[in-house]
């Protein structure tokens, strides 16, 4: 079979650019459109001199392709995804655009009407280790966010398996490429080194999405859930340290481990670890490290997981869900090891 013709949409920001590097190693596709709105016209090695080796100039518009990622901020990744989803192109949307199934959330949380609020309910929330083989027959995908992919995936076997009370905190790290390559004065290099701060303190966006998973995993839970995300100054990386009351608070440290390890068997980017996880651990990978243990003085479940904002959390996943939806090996393009130091 010949090659399956990819494109980006908004290849200049952090999501966008790593999906080039990435899919420019995939032995399935190959990336023939890229588009940008103020570098269009240029070659993508000009905007980014690492990408010297891909031969290709950045368009405001994309190119025929079988399936498109698109890296736009929300809102604006709708108004371009809508057409192609029409004319039945495949999409993964890295945008939470699609994530919410309710369309009564996105005034709420993103400040905009959904214009389409049936394809919410056709869009498949691509979490692969949640939602496997809805992904492999959607049109539509729905990338997760950053934050709640390492929230959902540290908490997950304990929900699902009911050893919690739904009553959760997750205390999130987050580096700043997080927050994409629009300056801002919070993200400028004075302000964010040699500093750590907490923001969102009254809700962060990523909330919505994190509860809908939880309660499509045990749907007999009414979840209350405190999400607390953190500035910190590296560029990637989210190290999320995430606590529920345990039912059995002298539940063995081995016996969640192994429960954790059950849960994931066969998970090719999930691993389940001896020891507290480093973001470092994850760079440049689609990794999720998660180390699950049981605080026996108070009763608590600590289940922290760590991974790579802009892999995992963004464009790693995104080619992991393509991977799905197209039976391809789901690890295509996706076997770099993370990079140390
Ligand atoms: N960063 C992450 O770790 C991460 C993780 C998961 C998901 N995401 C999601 O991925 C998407 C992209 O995020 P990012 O962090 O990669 O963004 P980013 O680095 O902030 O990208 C901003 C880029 O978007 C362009 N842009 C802004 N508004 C636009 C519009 N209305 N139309 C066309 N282009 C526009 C800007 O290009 P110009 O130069 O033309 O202004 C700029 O290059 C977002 O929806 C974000 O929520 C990001």
């Amino acid at each position: 079979m010949s090659q399956v013709r990819v494109g980006i949409i908004n290849v200049t920001g952090y999501a966008g650019v790593e999906l080039a590097r990435l899919l420019y190693r995939h032995p399935e596709v190959k990336l023939i459109s890229v588009t940008g709105r103020s570098a269009a016209g240029q070659r993508l090695a000009e905007v980014f001199p690492h990408l010297a080796e891909i031969d290709i100039t950045i368009t405001p518009e994309l190119d025929e392709v079988d399936v498109a990622f698109s890296a736009m901020p929300h809102k604006a990744s709708a108004e371009v995804i809508l057409p192609l989803a029409e004319r039945g192109i495949k999409v993964v949307d890295i945008s939470a655009d699609f994530r919410l199934k309710d369309a009564s959330k996105y005034p709420e949380w993103y400040d905009f009407a959904h214009p389409a609020p049936d394809l919410l309910q056709k869009a498949v929330y691509g979490l692969p280790e949640f939602h496997r083989s809805e992904i492999a027959k959607a049109s539509l995908v729905a990338n997760p966010g950053c934050y709640p992919t390492g929230a959902l995936l540290a908490l997950a076997p304990a929900v699902k398996k009911g050893l919690v009370h739904p009553d959760i905190i997750v205390d999130a790290k987050s580096g700043v490429s997080g927050a994409g390559r629009t300056l801002s004065l919070s993200t400028h290099y004075t302000e964010a080194v040699d500093n750590v701060r907490a923001y969102s303190l009254h809700g962060h966006r990523h909330l919505p999405e994190i509860i809908q998973e939880l309660e499509t995993l045990n749907p007999s839970f009414s979840f209350s859930v405190t999400f607390l995300p953190h500035l910190m100054p590296t560029s990637r990386g989210i190290l999320s340290s995430c606590y529920a009351r345990l039912n059995d608070g002298k539940l063995a440290n081995e016996k969640v481990r192994e429960l954790y390890r059950d849960y994931y068997k066969g998970e090719p980017f999930v691993r389940v670890v001896d020891s507290p996880p480093e973001t470092k651990q994850t760079w440049g990978s689609n990794l999720c490290l998660i180390y699950p243990t049981v605080d026996h003085r108070t009763g608590r479940l600590i289940a922290i997981s760590c991974l790579d904002n802009l892999v995992k959390g963004a464009a790693g996943q995104a080619i992991q869900n393509m991977n799905i939806m197209f039976s391809f090996p789901e690890t295509a393009g996706l076997e770099a090891l993370p990079i140390y130091p």
